[in-house]
């Protein structure tokens, strides 16, 4: 698909440009679009990832850079990150707040814990990802839960009106998929019923429930690739930063 490889080079570029000369710690998503980023820097400059602190999303991207010689470590640092990039699911830009759902490849929880603790975010996808309502493409919205809760969360996700489903049939393993911290996924759907802020405070409620894929205002920057090679830049408005962050 072309929009996804022009828009992984528009993100190299602004990456290795405007980016990375300025940022020691940088966070890497997870997912084809993450990794055709990472592949499009180091053609660019083999070097420019060398000297740097790596922090992965996901053990899939952690052993995806160490195939490609580069340290990284699944731990997020004191005093957090400069910089993180990664892929999405859907995205809209609504009043100026880019909406986001992640989480196809279950490293949801992970990747927003290092969206947080970043402070610059930015997130690389295709035309065919961006909505002008998050919800309309039909995608569920994927929940992380503690194992032996997963009955009760899908009770109650259910009472609230929302269909659940735990995640399965992933073909690896018989059961639930399993994300990197031992929890399942249950996906969601029917998110075009609902805004996603207030879908977020409504399922992170839930006891039980470790995170979901719920992105809004996390992102400072969204590079949007299109089939016929063009591409854009949307800047979003920023509410979500580990307060920590901006005192540092
Ligand atoms: C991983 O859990 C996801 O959030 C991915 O970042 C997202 O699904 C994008 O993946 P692709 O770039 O493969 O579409």
């Amino acid at each position: 698909m072309r929009g996804k490889r022009v828009a992984a080079e528009a993100a190299a570029r602004v990456l290795l440009e405007e980016v990375l000369p300025r940022a020691r710690r940088v966070g890497v998503g997870t997912g084809s679009t993450t990794r055709l980023v990472v592949e499009e820097i180091l053609s660019r400059e083999p070097e420019a990832l060398r000297g740097k602190r790596l922090y992965a999303s996901s053990l899939d991207t952690l052993l995806f850079l160490e195939e490609r010689g580069l340290e990284a470590s699944l731990r997020v640092p004191r005093g957090g990150l400069d910089a993180y990039f990664d892929g999405a699911d859907e995205v809209s830009f609504e009043a100026g707040t880019c909406m986001v759902v992640k989480g196809r490849g279950a490293a949801m929880t992970r990747e927003k814990i290092l969206a947080y603790n970043s402070r610059y975010v930015l997130l690389v996808v295709d035309e065919s990802k961006v909505s002008s309502e998050v919800g309309e493409k039909g995608k569920p919205l994927p929940v992380e839960v503690l194992p032996d809760a997963l009955t009760a969360v899908v009770e109650a996700l259910r009472a609230m009106g929302l269909r659940a489903e735990p995640r399965g049939g992933c073909g690896c393993r018989d059961g639930p998929a399993v994300t990197d911290n031992g929890c399942v996924v249950v996906d969601v759907y029917g998110l075009e019923k609902l805004d996603v802020l207030r879908l977020e405070a409504m399922i992170d409620s839930i006891p039980g429930v470790v995170g979901s894929g719920a992105f809004a205002g996390y992102v400072d920057e969204v590079i949007v690739g299109r089939e016929d090679g063009s591409w854009e830049r949307r800047r979003c408005r920023r509410t979500r930063m580990n307060p920590a962050l901006r005192r540092g």
